[in-house]
């Protein structure tokens, strides 16, 4: 167990504020602040992030303290969260008791992966490395850019990799997490994932090495070989050279498809280049993006699929909020091969000349309709109207529509009355959808966190006004501990009521106390979501005192009593029937 002081100090420390606003533009709303949810997809801010230092979604019921964020923002267990946390805020995590050593450890990956990546680069100014220099050389790299991006060779042998790691204290176990080594299935040895390879190493922006990609010299397959997700990576949630980009965006981003064009690119002197990393651009990559700028010119292929990847970031890009252009390139395969062949100047130019998202959309539906036939230009402008009218805002959409107008060459009056009927119903259609999604998240039918709630919701109302009191008062914490409120677990009557009921109890009973954040070492995410809209609705009231939390335990202890009762007076014989409708029940609940 990690101890409350610790906690306490790493939630002063990582300012749910500040941890929050990196993953999602805040704005303040009186005394909160607000923001689209992360963790779901809504076009009306629900996220609410409180001055105690709590969030609540309000949309989606995602809830809790600064350690149930990031579980839930960054995949992690609570473990896994608080060292997250630490590592942000510099901090060690001291630990009660035994060490709970249980997988791989982040900290132990990233530690190997700067062993592995300082090994790659001694490889390749070894002779074992001569062809690996010569192919660098090749691709127009300069011994400072190979530096500056710390690229390495990976020897063509199965074993040295994995010898190196192990004499420096790795486990088989740590090399397998951290996909650098597997056991072979036929003589049961361990191997390097990566030979004969160019190795690419990916650099968070807090400097560590999480993860590589790296390339065969010559044709064979796959072209790059990427690390697939470990305890220290999520392909989906970081981007190649981020840790470069990061301090030279400020008028924009460069997002590229290949490595090679990020380096080309920084060496040709555009330092805001990144990628992705062998993926289709995910909204976590977004808004990491959105984290450091605030425009994005996307440079794909100039191939077609690179085009069609290219409306699709526009519209992940858009959806965060970034201002997004689009830049097209002519006898190129991609940025590096233009730089390549027409300089650095010829893609400055480039650049400046990028269209923007809605120019680039226009342009393509322009071009795949022959405006010289009347049906064909009927199509292209209702299409176009639907474009526009997915614009939030009544001044882009004004702006938008006289560029239309005047590429079709229409009246924009008429264009006006389309697009601001589709637009109304685009927006009637979202917040049906916004209120659909978040009812089948709520309470009642289809409730997973808390599905006893439904069968009785009186019962289960009293069970959220004495968790929430207990959650919000130490004083009525202490009330029921002490016994001068009575309960017991065996009071509640949903399942989760008692389980939540218990933890905080026994947290409340330990020589540290309670303290809210160290529940996410038994609930989930989501059931911390849960506990979190307790605590605010519960706090949101104006009556919060003593007898409130005396009344709603009454309640709980005789509906108790009355269930034992009932039960006492059938028989044994109908007990056993009632245990098997109550499976019955179960099983039917779970289909
Ligand atoms: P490309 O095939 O366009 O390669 O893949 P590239 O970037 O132009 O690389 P060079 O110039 O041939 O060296 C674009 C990106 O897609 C991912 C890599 O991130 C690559 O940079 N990719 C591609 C893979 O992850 N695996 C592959 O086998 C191929
Ligand atoms: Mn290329």
């Amino acid at each position: 167990m990690i101890p409350r002081d610790f906690i306490e100090e790493l939630k002063q420390r990582c300012d749910l504020e500040e941890v929050v606003g990196s993953y999602v533009k805040l704005r303040r709303a009186g005394a909160n602040l607000s923001g689209c949810c992360p963790f779901h997809s809504e076009k009306t801010p629900s996220f609410t992030v409180f001055p105690d230092r709590h969030f609540y979604c309000f949309g989606c019921g995602a809830g809790g303290d600064v350690i149930a964020f990031i579980m839930r923002q960054e995949n992690l267990d609570y473990t896994g969260a608080i060292e997250f946390l630490a590592a942000r805020a510099g901090l060690a995590v001291p630990r009660q008791g035994e060490v709970r050593e249980e997988g791989v450890r982040r900290s132990r990956v990233l530690e190997m992966n700067k062993t592995a990546a300082r090994y790659f680069r001694e490889v390749l100014n070894t002779d074992a490395g001569a062809a690996a220099r010569e192919y660098l050389q090749s691709r127009g790299l300069s011994g400072a850019t190979v530096r500056r991006f710390g690229l390495g060779f990976a020897p063509n042998d199965f074993g040295s990799l994995y010898r190196f790691l192990r004499d420096k204290g790795y486990t088989d176990e740590e090399m397998i997490a951290g996909f650098l080594c597997r056991r072979s299935e036929r003589n049961n040895s361990m191997f390097s994932l990566f030979r004969n390879r160019i190795m690419f190493p990916i650099i968070d922006v807090a400097g560590n090495v999480i993860a590589f990609g790296g390339r065969v010299m010559d044709d064979s397959k796959p072209k790059y070989l990427n690390s697939s997700d470990t305890p220290a990576f999520k392909k989906s949630k970081n981007l190649f050279a981020l840790n470069y980009a990061r301090g030279n965006c400020n008028e924009q981003m460069i997002l590229c498809e290949g490595y090679m064009d990020v380096i080309a690119l920084h060496a040709a002197g555009f330092p805001c280049a990144v990628a992705t990393l062998g993926t289709a651009i995910t909204p976590e990559q977004a808004r990491l993006m959105a984290k450091y700028t605030s425009r994005v010119v996307i440079s794909y292929d100039s191939d077609e699929a690179g085009q069609r990847a290219a409306q699709k970031a526009l519209r992940i890009l858009g959806e965060v909020g970034l201002q997004t252009r689009v830049l097209r390139m002519n006898g190129a395969k991609d940025p590096d091969e233009f730089i390549k062949a027409y300089g650095a100047d010829r893609f400055r130019q480039l650049l400046e000349r990028s269209s923007t998202g809605f120019e680039y959309r226009l342009d393509s539906i322009l071009a795949a309709h022959d405006m010289s036939l009347a049906e064909e230009k009927i199509k292209a402008s209702s299409e176009i109207c639907r474009l526009i009218a997915g614009s939030y805002s009544r001044v882009e959409r004004e702006v938008y529509l006289l560029e239309a107008a005047k590429r079709l060459e229409l009246p924009p009056d008429i264009l006006r009355q389309d697009i601001e009927r589709e637009a109304g119903r685009m927006r009637r259609e979202q917040k049906q959808q916004e209120s659909r999604d978040a009812r089948s998240g709520a309470a009642g039918y289809g409730d997973r966190i808390n599905p006893d709630a439904a069968k009785n919701m009186r019962i289960s109302r009293g069970e959220e006004t004495v968790l929430g009191l207990m959650l919000l008062y130490d004083e009525h914490r202490a009330a029921i501990a002490s016994g001068a409120v009575e309960l017991q677990s065996e009071d509640f009557f949903t399942e989760f009521g008692a389980r939540a009921f218990s933890a905080i109890l026994t947290l409340e009973r330990t020589e540290d106390g309670f303290e809210i954040g160290m529940l996410g070492e038994s609930f989930s995410p989501e059931e911390m979501g849960r506990l979190e809209r307790m605590r605010i609705e519960r706090r949101a009231l104006s009556e919060n005192g003593i007898s409130v939390l005396r009344e709603s335990a009454a309640l709980l202890r005789e509906e108790a009593a009355r269930r034992r009762e009932a039960s006492a007076e059938d028989g044994a014989q109908s007990a056993i029937e009632r245990r098997r409708a109550a499976l019955a029940e179960k099983k039917k609940q779970k289909t």
